[in-house]
Order: C-alpha cells, then structure tokens, then sequence
C-alpha cells in the first residue's frame, strides 16, 4: 500500500478509510498516542494504538527515532492540539531505535553545540526540520525569481585558475604527491606536472565567468558552491558557502541596487507564503532564545515582524562617505567602545561598525556605496570626478540587522585602459587574466552584478544566529566532519 504524506493527511478535510503513512516517531504517551512526522511538515501527525490488542513486544519498540509504519482510519481528533489523527489498525516496526542510545531525545533538550556535532541526526528536530525546508524554498525562490525575469543560469567552473576577489583566501587543488612534489630548477613546485599543468584552486566566486557570460545573454545568475581559506571562526564565515550571483549587461550601480533590493524582497516574501508553518515555529524558537538575553540585546522584532518590515520598507541607500560621518560622530566610536575606532575617512568598515549603522542608527536594512577604491576590488568602477587620494568606486554592500553584510556587489570598470592600469598596480597577472580582458577588448559596456551569500540570507529569514545551524553540513576552521 503507497503511504500518503503526513502534510497531505493533516490537511485532509474529510475523513478517510484505510490511509498508510510511514514515519519516525517523535514521542509516544500512554502506550497509545505516537506523533509521527515523517518531514514534509512540521507538525506531527497522532496515531492513536490499540494498545490493549497490540502485543506488549511491539509497543516497546515505539521509541522515540524509530521508523514505522501504520495503516488505519484517519478520523476527527477528539483530542485537542490536533484536528484529524490515525485510529491505527496494523502497525509495523521498519527499523528500530534504541531509548538509551539514539541522542535526539526530546526530554533533555540538546544544545546546539551538541546538535551540531551530531549534523546527520539534527536535522530529526522540529528545528532542523523548519530551517532545512525554509532552506530549500528559498532556493527554489532564487531560481523563480531570476527565471522570471529572463535570466540564464549559468554553472562557473568549481575548479578554477583565478582568484576573482584578489583576496588570496583559496584552497588549493592539486593532484600531486605531497611528499616527492615535482619541483622546478629553483626549487618551486612543478605545477606543469600537475593535473591541470598549472596551479589551481576552488572558487571564490563566479563572478569574472559570470561577467563574461553576461557580456553575451545579457542577464545571467549563478548559484552555487564558493570557498573561502579565511580563518574567520565567526558565527557569520562558513568555508564552503553557497553564493547567488547575477550580472547584468548595461545595469549601472542604481540599476544594480534596485535589483538587489527587488530579488531580496521577492524570495522573503516567497518564503513567507511558502513556509508559514516553519516560520511560526521558528519565531517561538527565537523569543525563547531570547528569553535568556539581557532586555537590551533582544531584538526589538518578531521574526514575522522582522521580515514583513524588510518588505515595507524601502532600503535605505547611503554613501561610504556619510556612513563615515556618521561613524565618527556616534556614541561608541566617542566613548571608544568599538575595537576599530573610525578616525579618517578610507578606513575599511568592520562587522561592528556595519551593525551600528544598521540596528542602532538606521534601523533598517542599508546599502553602503561609493567606497575607497583601495579597500575593493580591482574589478570595480572607478567613480568619475574623484578627489586624488580619495579615489572612490562603484561599490556596493547590503547590511542587514542581525547579519552584517549579506550583499557585496559593484558597477564594474568596463574601460579597457583604466582595467590594466587598476591590475598593474595591484600586480594582477594580465597574461592569466587576458580571458577576462577580452570582455573589455571586444564590446565593451557598462555592466553590473553582486554576490548574496546564500548562508546569510537563510540566517535572516530562519532567526537563527550561528552559520553553521543553516546548512546541513557547515565546513568551518578545523571541522569537516561528514
Ligand atoms: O563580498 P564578496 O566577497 O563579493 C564577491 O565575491 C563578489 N565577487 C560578488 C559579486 O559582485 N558577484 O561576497 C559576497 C557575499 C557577501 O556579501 C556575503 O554575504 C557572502 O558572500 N560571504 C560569505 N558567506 C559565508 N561565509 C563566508 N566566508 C563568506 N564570504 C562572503
Ligand atoms: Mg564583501
């Protein structure tokens, strides 16, 4: 017999004869009333046994984590808390879990720190659950939205022979031997006799492909797999993180910023329609958490609240040089409070300024552009009309409360000789980038993009606080288990 999906029975609006559904079970009370969710809902669903007709060995092996099946009537709950539940006829035990060893156990509560280092078990919590499909609806709303709108999904390569953020933070890929490498007369490794005969590593982004592409179909997004070597143990740095980047041919750094704002608005609001019961719950989940905060670092917002105030308000949209301002003036940076304290103009913003400016200062979600050139990327546009010494480019990142930065993005330099000029002096190999050159070679335009780390995203739309309990299995300095 084909078992039905919990979500469908819970939603039936009749009742029904003879259902099969097939499950973990979650708790089990009075040796009669199992909850069984098999993961297509957060809700369980409430098997009632006849325990009086079903043999004391099988009603021991209903424990919490084991995987059943059970046939019966699904009937009007005469229970509160549920408004249909299974009068089980036939229960079958398909694979056992033992009380004293399976460690997800309801009663005790598991830290977070202990669920993350059981990540193959974790995602059998309520918690998990909710976050993994929020996780993977929001995805599909990433795909939705650029689909839409006429964008191609483009695959850059994993594998890849330039660092794009300049930022030297990659993992290498090689296939030598680590011991008796190949090396050439002056002693470096021999990359020639590597896989690829030359020195590669894992992308950091797929930006310089992506823009290539754009310079072709116009609207392009990727969405995949990035990786970063940075030792950031923060609760915001993954190594292995997913990144969503879109570039557009002929969108300028307002064209870039309108789209930014639009596609982040739309997968929000996808998820808040898609996912209503997750939400709910993790928004219980986050006033509890909170619960043990000092009043002042509560959040002023339910999670509900919070993502409907992202929808209604506009972004508010302010230069590196106001944000400096601003900054300088503030309270933490008189009362040297912040670690990095702002005196002049070109400093590099760190997490603790961003998030002043975004929670205590503005309140809402803010777009920062028109940053110092040297503290960004070489593929940015340089403004026109900039003071020397004050060079500027047009850059842009997306803050968001509780997060930092989830968007980084820019106009890029599309003129041929402001390009090599940018790369000579920040010693950017040409000959290894001349693919990318010739975008700028053989018809040049005007275009744009940015990255959305995908982590962050799902972070702000979860409540969660920590990176790693939003993808399944976080790579992180010092951990890849899995
Ligand atoms: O600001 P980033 O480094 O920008 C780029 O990589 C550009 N090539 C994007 C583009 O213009 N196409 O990274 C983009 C975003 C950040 O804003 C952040 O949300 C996320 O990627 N990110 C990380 N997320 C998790 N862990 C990390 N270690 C991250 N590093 C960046
Ligand atoms: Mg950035």
């Amino acid at each position: 017999m084909r078992h039905t999906k919990v979500k469908d029975l819970l939603n039936s609006t009749t009742t029904l004869q003879e259902v099969n559904a097939k499950g973990w079970v979650r708790t089990f009370r009075n040796n009669q009333f199992i909850a069984l969710n098999d993961g297509s809902t957060i809700n369980n669903i409430q098997c009632v046994v006849d325990f009086e007709n079903t043999p004391d060995e099988t009603l021991k092996r209903i424990t919490t984590g084991a995987a059943i099946s059970v046939t019966g009537n699904l009937i009007e709950s005469k229970g509160a808390g549920q408004s249909v539940e299974i009068q089980v006829t036939k229960l079958e035990i398909l694979g056992d879990s033992d009380a004293e060893k399976f460690p997800i156990q309801p009663k005790n509560k598991p830290s977070l720190d202990f669920l993350r280092e059981n990540a193959h078990l974790r995602v059998r919590t309520n918690m998990f659950g909710a976050i993994m499909r929020v996780r993977s609806v929001l995805s599909f709303a990433v795909h939705s939205y650029f689909q839409q709108k006429g964008f191609v999904y483009v695959n850059t390569p994993i594998i890849t022979g330039s660092d794009a953020e300049g930022a030297g933070e990659m993992f290498k890929v090689t296939a030598l031997p680590f011991d008796n490498t190949p090396r050439t007369q002056d002693g470096k490794v021999n990359y020639k006799e590597d896989f690829f005969e030359k020195e590669t590593n894992l992308t950091v982004s797929g930006q310089l492909e992506g823009e290539t592409y754009a310079m072709a179909l116009g609207q392009i997004y990727t969405f995949g797999p990035t990786f970063r070597a940075e030792n950031s143990n923060t609760s915001r740095h993954l190594a292995e993180f997913w990144m969503i980047e879109p570039e557009v041919a002929f969108n300028n750094l307002d064209d870039n910023m309108d789209l930014a704002e639009d596609f982040i608005q739309y997968v929000i609001k996808y998820a808040l329609d898609n996912c209503k019961d997750d939400l709910k719950f993790l928004e219980a989940r986050l006033l509890d958490e909170e619960k043990s905060k000092p009043q002042a670092d509560r959040s002023e917002m339910a999670l509900l609240e919070k993502l409907n105030f992202v929808l209604e308000n506009n972004f508010k949209r302010v230069s590196y040089t106001e944000a400096i301002d601003i900054l300088r003036d503030s309270t933490p940076n008189k009362k040297k409070k912040f670690n990095y304290i702002i005196n002049e103009w070109g400093a590099d913003l760190q997490s603790e300024h961003e998030r002043y400016l975004v929670e205590k200062h503005f309140k809402c979600p803010v777009i920062l552009f028109d940053y110092p050139a040297n503290i960004k990327a070489f593929y940015m546009r340089l403004n026109d009309n900039t003071e020397p010494g004050k060079e500027t480019v047009r850059a842009m990142d997306i803050l968001f409360p509780g997060i930092g930065e989830i968007v980084g993005g820019s106009e890029r330099e599309e003129r041929y000789d402001v390009l090599i000029e940018k790369m000579k002096a920040l010693e950017i190999d040409e000959e290894e980038l001349s693919w990318y050159l010739d975008t700028r070679r053989f018809g040049s335009a005007t275009h744009a993009g940015f990255g959305l780390g995908f982590e962050r995203l799902v972070l702000f739309v979860t409540g969660m606080t920590n990176i790693r309990d939003v993808i399944p299995f976080p790579r992180t300095p010092g951990n890849a288990e899995f």
